[in-house]
């Protein structure tokens, strides 16, 4: 698949002050003249902020670094979890295609994603509040069918899940990431047949979950406030030191 920079792109690009300062946290872990070692973590929180990779973005992160806009580009277009293309304003929602997903009806909820969304992948909803596309396998094949939206996966998806977490996502609502069949993990759908010790008491929510609710950025734009600045290679309390 060819990927190319969006013919549309904004005038400019900055990052907000407490992504700025994440920013330079990342870049000083690595020796001088290796500072190029930080384009993904910096690509990829410019992302986050702006919900896709524009060409300003790659620029102001290839200067940041020292190196020649080409590299960055490089960067940007081989890995295809940089959107190189504006995505839905609420949410771009990343369906899973892969082996256990399609068995388990992946083709259901691309056909509910080209129904409320788009036809085609990587296209604005009308309302410019969603896009889509299939992707390959996300690592949580036992709770399959599932979605990325956002930052947090939404598993054990049906069509009609799907419809109805759209509904919410388009509200203002963001649903409870996780197993959408009321399952706690990836246990066995009939219960758990091991490790059975201490599951009476457990947090009503994983692990993941549990962050995920904790943090509350499942579908924002991150500006870099969602969590403080911790810099633990720079030695305690250095993290505010390096405007
Ligand atoms: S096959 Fe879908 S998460 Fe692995």
């Amino acid at each position: 698949m060819l990927r190319r920079l969006h013919k549309d792109q904004p005038a400019s690009f900055a990052f907000t002050p407490a992504n700025l300062a994440w920013a330079k946290g990342q870049i000083s872990k690595y020796p001088e003249g290796r500072q190029a070692s930080a384009i993904i973590p910096l690509l990829w929180r410019a992302q986050e902020q702006e919900g896709w990779l524009t060409r300003p973005a790659i620029e102001h992160v290839a200067d940041m670094l020292g190196m020649p806009y080409i590299r960055a580009l490089e960067v940007a277009t081989f890995y295809f979890m940089f959107q190189l293309q504006p995505v839905g304003s609420v949410a771009h929602i990343q369906i899973c295609g892969t082996t256990s997903c399609m068995i388990c009806g992946a083709e259901d909820l691309i056909a509910v994603c080209k129904e409320l969304i788009a036809k085609t992948p990587h296209t604005l909803s009308a309302d410019g509040k969603f896009s889509w596309e299939e992707v390959e396998c996300l690592g949580a094949c036992s709770n399959a069918p599932m979605a990325q939206i956002g930052k947090d996966y939404y598993e054990d998806l049906t069509a009609d899940g799907l419809r109805k977490l759209v509904a919410r996502f388009s509200t203002g609502e963001v649903p409870l990431p996780g197993p959408q069949n009321g399952r706690f993990a990836s246990e066995p759908l009939s219960g758990l047949t091991s490790l059975t010790e201490g599951a009476a008491d457990r947090n009503p929510l994983n692990a993941s979950l549990q962050l995920a609710v904790d943090i509350g950025d499942t579908v924002k734009r991150i500006d870099g406030t969602e969590v403080p600045l911790t810099t633990p290679w720079l030695g305690k309390g250095r993290g505010a030191d390096l405007g």
